[in-house]
């Protein structure tokens, strides 16, 4: 599969794109900036040997992608889905984005967003696109590390249950990482907010966690 990453500069896209590409999938890195776009795709090609990767413009690297995974901070959801709203029809895109705050005195803060989640504002803001989200807590340090294999669930929330069943299909190709049916895209309020108790956790603890869901 092609897979794009939109706002995929930061480590969380790039973690994603190189566990991808490591799995044998075409990967594109988006940017505001066409050349952050290509010199993030090099590092990909660096990290992972034989990597299809190339990098681009947002609007440019989704053309073309089978999946489209939105990897930016929250604040800049609205206005990046906006500009790119007509090229995402038809097309599966995954949030992956965690609405965060850093508190003093707190650590991470889960934002109460206005839709009730960044995917389902997401889904709000391209009605011709089949969101679902997943990936929120898997942390980019860990992504990153592609000497050591994963030990994670991805909870993949959506409406699409195709589209969904794309993404779980993607997440058990990352080794050590089962993709699990969450449920509704309404779901995913529940899976962003826990980010911030992943990372309030990471500090306490000084390690990098993630979630296994048993029973299932
Ligand atoms: N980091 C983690 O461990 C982690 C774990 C789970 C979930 N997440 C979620 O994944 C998303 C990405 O995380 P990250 O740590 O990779 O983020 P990041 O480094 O802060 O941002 C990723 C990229 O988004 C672009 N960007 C920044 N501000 C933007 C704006 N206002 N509008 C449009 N694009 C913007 C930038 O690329 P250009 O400047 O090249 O355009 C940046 O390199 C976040 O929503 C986060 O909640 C992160």
């Amino acid at each position: 599969m092609r897979l794009a990453f939109v706002g995929g500069t930061g480590p969380e896209g790039l973690g994603l794109a190189m566990r991808f590409a490591a799995a044998g999938h075409a990967v594109a890195i988006g940017s505001r900036s066409p050349e952050r776009g290509a010199e993030a795709a090099e590092k990909v090609r660096q990290r992972v040997p034989g990597a299809q990767a190339d990098g681009g413009q947002n609007a440019d690297i989704v053309a073309d992608a089978d999946v489209v995974f939105l990897t930016f901070p929250y604040e800049g959801q609205e206005p990046t889905l906006r500009a790119i709203a007509d090229r995402l029809a038809g097309k599966i895109v995954c949030d992956v984005v965690a609405p965060l705050q850093f508190v003093k005195g707190k650590g991470a803060v889960a934002v109460d967003v206005p839709g009730h989640s960044a995917a389902e504002e997401a889904a709000a803001l391209l009605p011709g696109a089949r969101v679902v989200s997943a990936f929120q807590n898997l942390a980019a340090e860990k992504l990153m590390e592609l000497e050591h294999p994963l030990e994670a669930d991805v909870i993949v929330c959506g409406d699409d249950a195709e589209a969904k069943q794309v993404v779980i299909g993607l997440a058990n190709a990352i080794p050590g990482v089962r993709g699990i049916d969450g449920g509704a895209l309404f779901n995913s309020r529940y899976v962003e907010m826990l980010t911030a108790l992943l990372i309030n956790l990471n500090r306490r603890h000084k390690t990098q966690t993630t979630i296994r869901i048993v029973g299932i």
